[in-house]
């Protein structure tokens, strides 16, 4: 009911306790992919120095936190996912001190750092790998999954690899199976082996002792498999096993200060799964929800739903969204319909940064950078197109160098970047953006300066307001401690709206974001919102 939905705080029973949020709560997180955001030595490869470089940019964008694609050493055969060494700087992307050093600027600009924990699996060329397969008796045999093949040549069973193929590779010298949920040279570590789960909690201990103030974990529902390998490939995951490592993990960051974060690639389209990683609020923090990502298209039935589904199963918990991400298509090409493309770009933005939980946007995003997704096979540098070609394109196209300026390389570096520039850099890029008062990219900042002064849009509680409106989704967040009250008003349609809230005739109203809504002081005769139009209106 709208009115009970604007009640004081006290009453709902919601109201925030007067103390200090941990920062992730309130926080925008930028995800970079390494390789590909700023070049500082010229060899056509982003790096950590190239981040530093650009740590201002990042703090005029309003991020907070940063968390990068893996950048240890490595085959380079997941572009990273495959580790060979989780307490080192892949010298192609610098040094542990450029690191230290990244983490120190960055602080100097309230901007923290994150790093990606691939822990499902290592790299084939990981020593822990090396020393498992050198034989039967190795004393890191079991820190991975070997199994004798059947008869006739066969894997252990059917189980099938996320990117190709049997889950299993035969290892000639030792006549044993391993098993690979993701490429063979990706074996998958035994979390079963206490060993193996030291080890990796001294490798978190090791990059949170340097200032690293959290993870993002990689493939987490896929950490532990059925013991029983007769059971079928679609349903081999086990979940149980994974909370109590979860449990341990968290245990391990909770004992540094600073409310260390763990975020989670929490991959399910269950509503009870998704609330499970965050057991009792002793596991994952911020756990992502892929179910809102799964609404590929600009619907306000679909969104409302997915929020909803979100206040009914996560009534206590704080959510994390994404719209796009280094696996799959941009933000503008997911949304866009061909005529609004800009309007459309802003409206979904406002989405993300509006709705009741914490936001993680992909680099480029901002400027509304597009997918270019690869079109002859020569040209892939993605393993999952180089050998699923044609089926796979690969995920190159969302992962090409941020574009700085109109130039050939642009801005990103001086010699010939690994991946092509999109030709769309001329139009396409932040300098031309930063003038631009319209821009996407100005409007992104417009965004986060919102929320940063806005304590109901940080931490407040969620209130749907549109009542089953085919094309506007409509909410307001509510602060518990100050009662401020934002209205978010999103038109999802090509259609010019008027959006009526009869429990808001008389209230007065100052837009703290607009892209073409009218009368946005006043809601009493309804507030007229343009073609994909978005405001965010605080109740005064
Ligand atoms: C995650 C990563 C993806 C990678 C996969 C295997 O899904 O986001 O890029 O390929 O894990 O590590
Ligand atoms: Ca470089």
């Amino acid at each position: 009911m709208l009115s009970s939905c604007l009640c004081a705080a006290a009453e709902s029973g919601t109201s925030r306790i007067p103390v200090a949020e941990p920062w992730w709560k309130g926080a925008v997180i930028y995800e970079i992919f390494v390789r590909s955001f700023q070049d500082s030595n010229g060899d056509g490869i982003g790096d950590l120095n190239g981040i530093t470089s650009r740590l201002d940019y990042l703090r005029d964008l309003g991020v907070d936190a940063i968390w990068l694609t893996p950048c240890y050493p490595s085959p380079l055969i997941d572009f990273g996912y495959d580790v060979a060494d989780y307490k080192a700087i892949a010298p192609e992307y610098g040094t542990l001190a450029d690191f230290d050093r990244l983490v120190a600027e960055a602080r100097k600009r309230n901007i923290r750092i994150m790093l990606d924990l691939v822990l499902n699996h290592t790299s084939d060329k990981h020593a822990w790998f090396q020393e498992s397969r050198a034989s039967v008796n190795s004393a890191k045999r079991n820190w991975y999954s070997w199994q004798d093949g059947k008869a006739g040549g066969l894997p252990p069973n059917d189980w099938k690899s996320e990117f190709r193929g049997s889950a299993w590779t035969l290892d000639a010298a030792t006549g044993q199976y391993y098993f690979h949920r993701f490429w063979p040279e990706q074996p998958d570590l035994n979390w079963r082996n206490p060993e193996v789960r030291n080890a990796m909690f001294d490798v978190v201990r090791f990059w949170l002792k340097r200032g690293l103030a959290g993870f993002r974990l990689d493939a987490v529902p896929s950490m532990f498999e059925d013991p029983n390998i007769a059971s079928p490939s679609e349903s081999f995951d086990q979940m149980p096993e994974t909370h109590q490592v979860l449990r341990q993990l968290r245990a391990v960051v909770d004992e540094f200060p600073g409310d260390r974060l763990l975020l989670g690639e929490t991959y399910t389209n269950n509503a009870a799964e998704l609330a499970s990683w965050y057991g009792k609020g002793n596991e994952i923090h911020l756990p992502l929800n892929f179910q809102f990502d799964l609404v590929n298209h600009v619907s306000a039935p679909e969104f409302r739903q997915r929020l909803a589904d979100e206040q009914h199963n996560l009534p206590k918990a704080w959510p994390a969204h994404f719209l796009s991400s280094h696996d799959q298509s941009r933000q503008i090409d997911r949304y866009r319909d061909g005529a609004h493309d800009e309007a459309i770009a802003k409206l979904m933005a406002t989405l993300l940064l509006t709705a009741r939980g914490t936001p993680v946007m992909n680099y480029g995003e901002e400027i509304g950078m597009r997918t270019m997704t690869p079109t002859r096979v020569e040209d892939v540098r993605d393993m999952d197109g180089i050998r699923n070609w044609p089926e796979k394109k690969g995920r190159d196209g969302e992962r090409t160098p941020m574009q700085w300026n109109e130039e050939a390389t642009a801005g990103f570096s001086n010699a010939k970047p690994w991946l092509p520039v999109p030709p769309n850099t001329t139009t396409i890029n932040v300098a031309a953006e930063q003038t631009d008062p319209s821009s996407l990219l100005n409007f992104y900042k417009q965004l986060t300066r919102a929320r940063r002064s806005s304590a109901a849009l940080k931490y407040g509680t969620y209130h749907e307001m549109d009542a089953g409106d085919p094309d506007i989704l409509a909410f307001v967040r509510k602060d518990g401690v100050s009662n401020q009250r934002v209205l978010i008003v999103l038109n999802m349609s090509p259609n010019p709206r008027t959006a009526k809230f009869p429990a808001l005739v008389g209230q007065k109203m100052r837009a703290l974001v607009n892209t073409g809504g009218r009368n946005a002081d006043a809601a009493d005769d309804g507030i007229r919102l343009s073609s994909f139009g978005a405001v965010v209106l605080e109740l005064k």
